[in-house]
């Protein structure tokens, strides 16, 4: 891709010494029990906390450097509000987000900046994320001078080359956002979460807001830059089709829960967790990849549960269709499966092949053990 080189040189400033790089295996993003509850209010003069919205409860996943996550839900499920969290947009309630083995759940403003630089957003909306009132260039270029990119009187050829990389004119760089399309807009969203060169983008639905012709442009964009840079993604998305070909390893939100968590190839195949089939079956080419047209659609009935007081036990159990009385009582965990795919669900879907063939073989060895000991102890 042309321009792609500008990314690759070296720079005027080094990161910043205080973020520790953690060891080779310290993942690049690893969040712990994160919760975010934004307090409800009455109305009226006094204005008293009378709840709590649960946006995000407890959830805790991994990026792995140069890897991508996918996290996935219906609207209203968390998503949004995990990205903000991690990119310090807002803070949390509780829980640690480690970046590079770095907690900066709880960082102050002015130490979180050298953070700042390497964790960056896309947003899904790309005419409420650009300031109407500032070019383009002012757009793009004011991160490259916060954080001290390239000195000044190379900022504008920076900016020039970042549109080249983009896909844009590197002369508008004195246009307004109001000239360009959607499309335009949100890659210039994305020259400026480029223009700092970042470890991690946190991508909100960055194609959701776009018409579908061009979706699939600004996906390829993406793709390349993944590849060419290295860049890891939280990807976000409200359906498991936009983020199959993306992210090696998917997330399964709702209703503030994580409740599946699989690379791509065990989810898509062997979904566990009834949501998961749920939404798996409204994606079509999933459906007729099934053998012989088995997976149908399954369709969700009822409304979403709200977040301010949501259903104990599983959140999912009212729209559950194998929800029996443990579902109401007991929060499911989120336990391990083979190859580490994940679920919380009391009756997730009959354990795959793999699994079958792993407690066999378990049980053949613990079977040797005992006959072992059993001779040992004669
Ligand atoms: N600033 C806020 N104040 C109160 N409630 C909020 C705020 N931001 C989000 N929420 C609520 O939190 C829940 C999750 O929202 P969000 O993270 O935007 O979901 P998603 O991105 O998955 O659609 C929703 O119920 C939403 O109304
Ligand atoms: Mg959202």
């Amino acid at each position: 891709m042309k321009g792609l080189h500008v990314m690759t040189e070296s720079t005027t400033t080094t990161a910043p010494a205080r973020i520790s790089e953690g060891s080779g295996s310290t993942p690049l993003l690893e969040v712990r029990n994160l919760v975010k509850h934004f307090p409800v209010r009455s109305t009226g003069v006094v204005r008293r906390v009378v709840g709590q919205v649960q946006a995000v409860d407890d959830i805790s996943f991994t990026v792995q450097r140069g890897s991508s996550l996918g996290l996935v839900g219906e609207s209203g499920c968390g998503k949004s509000t995990t990205g903000r969290l991690v990119t310090r947009l807002l803070d949390p309630t509780s829980g640690e987000v480690r970046f590079e083995g770095n907690d900066i759940a709880s960082l102050r403003p002015k130490q979180m900046l050298p953070f700042r630089r390497e964790i960056q957003i896309i947003f899904q909306d790309p005419y409420s994320s650009l300031n109407p009132r500032h070019t383009v260039g002012s757009i793009i270029g004011t991160p490259l001078q916060v954080h001290n990119i390239v000195p000044k009187n190379k900022v504008l050829s920076r900016v020039q080359e970042l549109l080249e990389v983009v896909g844009l004119n590197p002369e508008h760089y004195n246009r307004y956002p109001g000239e360009f399309s959607g499309g335009q807009r949100q890659r210039i969203g994305i020259a400026r979460a480029l223009a700092v060169r970042p470890k991690l983008i946190v991508a909100d639905e960055p194609v959701s807001a776009l018409d579908v012709s061009i979706q699939a442009q600004v996906m390829n964009l993406l793709e390349s830059l993944q590849k060419e840079f290295g860049i890891s993604f939280l990807f976000i998305a409200h359906d498991l089709a936009v983020v199959r070909h993306f992210c090696p390893e998917v997330a399964v939100m709702y209703l503030g829960k994580i409740v599946e968590v699989a690379d791509r190839e065990s989810l898509y195949t062997q979904p566990h967790h009834p949501y998961t089939q749920a939404l798996l079956s409204a994606v079509p080419d999933v459906r007729q990849a099934q053998v012989g047209g088995r997976r149908e659609r399954i369709r969700l009935f009822g409304d979403v549960p709200s977040p301010i007081d949501p259903p104990s036990g599983c959140r999912f159990r009212t729209r559950c269709w194998k929800a029996q009385d443990i579902c109401a009582t007991q929060e499911p965990p989120l336990q391990a499966l083979a190859n580490g795919h994940r679920v919380a669900c009391h009756f997730a879907a009959p354990p795959t092949i793999e699994d079958a063939r792993a407690s066999q073989a378990a049980a053949a060895e613990a079977v040797t053990l005992e006959s072992e000991g059993a001779v040992a102890d004669a």
